[in-house]
């Protein structure tokens, strides 16, 4: 539809959690006229739901180095090093400015930052507020400071497509927007930059632990804007997601790592430590693998779920430290100083998604991604825990100063290390818009097909079933005319479809098994064949 309002701005960015608005705050504060457009609220996103903390070489005897060889780790060999010793050396100081912005992090009697441990870290290296609620912390600090600032916002504004000059350059978004007064309905605005700050698409699948509004959306404006897309097999598991039945969906209470790095011990129906003996790090060794350790003794014992005992830490600890984790595990009955958490694996985040350089542009001049829709290359196959506040962080900060450079009419050259591999089949950008019942369908398809195990069959199964759905619809609009209402929902379904039809597409291609891609038909890594990245553009009519 014709925009019927448009704003104008320099940058409009695209989303409302560490990333978007600290992209808004630099530009902002670099001369900018910046409007920050964001799918719910302000404080809706992922960002306020981060427990762990944020991840850096703050404390003594800590240092970049050791923070880029446990990231490289995690990553198992298709991270971007240079991406990866921008985050680790620029992050400190960018957490020093976020703190400078008004986040308060958890300080010792000295006023030092405590910092603890998560899976895959050597040392003790997490910034944490409130305890657990070290997200909600950043996204209050960031929020107050973007208002303080006067940046413009409108809010419960779907990002819809990107706009483009005769000369193919980025011109800004168009946005369905509603209950906003005088915006409302399907509008745009006008900017020479756009910062898509989107988040991530773990509402693709059933269990997850992202909140309802992290529907791909970004990835799919990427994808019909012609961007690169890389590496969406990737989808991390949370090992330790609560448990609360075979029938739970949507957004799942997470049970944070830092809980494990704080000493609780993952075991089975009979009480025993089942990861001890499976990796140097035991409960701490990276997520993916604790995720298949979790995955495997299920699948042993015939367990829906493990048990996550941190029963010795006694009642004061679990309210000083933990307090945001006892509070979800009372509120579904189980009390944590005297019982032992049930927990299962649950889709977490997005390690892909569109595809940056160092400076965060994408593949279209004027077009930029930070936080979880990109993939900077920080990640590789599997993103060490508390990295990604940090890659929001610092890589908001290096497309600001790139904005304010001028230097947005740069098409982006991603990828800094590892030849991309071949496209994957792309899928049709141009499908028709679903019903809004789509989406559960959509996640019951990924999570039976494409989920923490997937075989070359189930992936087959899923893509099938993906494209019977829009097929249907695609048949009900040619021949009865009938199409589904554009609203929220209905978009969202769709932007699901598409970011679910690549994601199946990558995972049936990558045929090994690397970081939290596990393939039980292909249980090797083969470094030879698929030590790289896998990226995806879509043809801008379609297939
Ligand atoms: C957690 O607290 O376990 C989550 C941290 C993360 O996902 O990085």
């Amino acid at each position: 539809a014709a925009p019927g309002w448009a704003i104008d701005a320099d940058v409009v960015v695209v989303g409302s959690g560490v990333a978007g608005l600290t992209a808004a705050l630099r530009c902002a504060a670099g001369g900018a006229k910046v409007t920050v457009v964001t799918k719910a609220h302000l404080d809706d996103g992922s960002t306020r739901w981060a427990q762990g903390g944020i991840a850096a070489a703050l404390g003594a005897g800590d240092t970049p180095e050791q923070h880029l060889a446990d990231t490289l780790v995690a990553g198992a060999g298709v991270c971007d090093e240079d991406a990866v010793r921008l985050l680790v050396t620029e992050g400190p100081d960018a957490v020093r400015r976020l703190i400078a912005t008004g986040a308060r992090f958890d300080t010792d009697t000295a006023g030092e930052i405590l910092l603890t441990r998560e899976g895959g870290h050597h040392r003790r290296r997490i910034a944490h507020a409130g305890g657990d609620a070290t997200g909600a912390e950043i996204s209050r600090a960031l929020i107050q400071a973007v208002r303080e600032a006067g940046i413009a916002f409108v809010e419960n504004a779907l990002v819809l497509d990107l706009l483009t000059d005769a000369d193919g350059r980025t011109a800004g978004v168009t946005l369905h927007v509603m209950g906003e007064g005088a915006r409302d309905g399907v509008g745009a605005v006008r900017a020479r930059a756009v910062v898509l700050a989107t988040g991530g698409m773990g509402q693709v699948f059933s269990a997850t632990t992202n909140p309802a509004v992290s529907t791909g959306d970004g990835v799919a404006l990427a994808l019909r804007a012609g961007a690169e897309v890389s590496d969406l097999e990737f989808v991390q598991f949370h090992p330790t997601v609560l448990w609360l039945g075979p029938e739970a969906e949507g957004q799942q209470p997470l049970v944070s790592e830092a809980v494990r790095g704080e000493g609780a011990h993952l075991v089975d129906g009979d009480g025993v430590r089942f990861m001890v003996g499976q990796h140097e790090l035991a409960e701490l060794a990276p997520r993916d693998i604790v995720a298949k350790g979790i995955m495997r003794r299920m699948q042993e014992t015939g367990a829906a779920h493990m048990n996550l005992d941190a029963r010795h830490f006694g009642a004061r600890m679990w309210q000083e430290r933990f307090p945001t984790i006892l509070a979800a595990c009372r509120a579904h009955g189980i009390d944590p100083v005297t019982e032992p958490i049930p927990v299962a694996p649950a889709a977490h985040y997005a390690s892909g998604g569109v595809r940056t350089d160092l400076h965060g542009r994408t593949t279209v001049p004027g077009l930029y991604a930070c936080g979880e829709v990109a993939c900077t290359g920080v990640h590789g196959a599997n993103r060490l825990a508390s990295n990604s506040l940090l890659e929001g962080l610092v890589f908001a900060e290096r497309i600001a100063a790139d904005i304010l450079a001028g230097r947005e009419t740069a098409g982006g050259t991603a990828g800094t290390a590892g030849a991309p591999g071949a496209p994957v089949p792309p899928a049709g950008a141009a499908g028709p818009l679903l019903a809004s019942e789509a989406r559960y369908e959509i996640q019951q398809i990924m999570s039976a097909g494409a989920g923490v195990l997937r075989s070359a069959d189930s992936l087959a199964a899923a893509a099938g079933a993906l494209e019977r759905l829009r097929t249907a619809a695609a048949e009900a609009r040619d021949r009865d005319g009938k199409t589904a209402e554009p609203c929220v929902e209905t978009w969202e379904a769709t932007n699901l479809a598409l970011v679910a039809q690549v994601l199946v597409a990558a995972a049936r291609r990558r045929e090994e098994t690397r970081g939290c891609h596990w393939r039980e038909d292909r249980p090797e890594r083969d470094d030879a064949a698929w030590q790289r990245h896998l990226v995806v553009r879509l043809t801008p009519q379609g297939t």
